[in-house]
């Protein structure tokens, strides 16, 4: 899976995601993030990026030529379908399930925006998707397209060790996750749940899916009212939330 992505800050990208599962995934080949420094591609002779906006007001636009032909020089190496996602407030938020659907993709071309924003013709010429982490406002797309980064790739086969770690977490089956404990079985006169030191996996299971359904009806409430559950398992969240 490749990352192509536009941006005035290349380093804050190669910085971030060269350590960690992410940065091992990419040496290993299993991933390609390559930043592309917008920057490079200015035709002014002070390397200049952006100006002030037509009609007035505050800050700074990005220009479109420098991103344009930014975008024409990954073209040469990508599919022309490629998507092209635009980091705005503006845009639809991300979730898991957009996450899961651009892992599929071969290859993802991302724009950052800085200043107040990119020019309107960049978007119209080139942008499939505008994209939001969320109701806040960053200073530019580049912590964004991180996260974006981070939640796409380990989903991409091999890129976490333990191939199974991402079917039993948060948001499977519009669930949160139970609680985990490692050793030691007793710190500080707080002990580990007697269930999960017995060995029986049919009855973890199920007190682990119990503390599922209970956590995300308190933790969760918006997920759990999404939730088809069966009349036995609405009954001992009702019971569980009443003691
Ligand atoms: N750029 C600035 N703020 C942003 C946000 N919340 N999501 C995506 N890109 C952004």
């Amino acid at each position: 899976m490749k990352f192509h992505i536009m941006t005035l800050f290349p380093e804050m990208i190669e910085q971030t995601l060269s350590s960690s599962i992410i940065g091992n995934a990419n040496s290993q080949d299993l991933i390609h993030i390559q930043p592309v420094n917008i920057r490079d591609f200015s035709k002014n002779k002070h390397k200049k990026v952006d100006d002030y906006p037509y009609g007035g007001g505050a800050g700074m636009v990005m220009q479109p030529q420098p991103i344009m032909d930014a975008y024409r020089h990954i073209q040469t190496y990508t599919k022309k379908n490629t998507k092209v996602i635009y980091l705005t407030p503006q845009g639809k938020p991300f979730n898991q399930e957009m996450a899961e659907s651009f892992a599929k993709e071969e290859a993802l071309i991302f724009l950052c925006g800085h200043y107040e924003g990119v020019d309107e013709r960049v978007i119209e010429s080139i942008v499939t998707e505008e994209i939001s982490i969320g109701d806040y406002i960053l200073t530019g797309g580049e912590l964004a397209v991180m996260v974006m980064i981070d939640c796409i790739s380990r989903l991409v086969p091999g890129v976490l060790g333990n191939s199974d770690s991402h079917d039993i977490e948060t948001f499977d089956q519009g669930l949160i996750e139970y609680p985990q404990y490692t050793r030691p079985a007793e710190y500080e006169g707080q002990v580990v749940p007697e269930v999960l030191l017995s060995g029986h996996h049919l009855n973890i299971e199920r007190w682990r899916y119990e503390q599922s359904l209970i956590r995300t009806a308190i933790k969760r409430p918006d997920l759990y009212d999404k939730l088809t559950l069966t009349v036995s398992d609405e009954a001992f969240v009702k019971k569980s939330l009443q003691k």
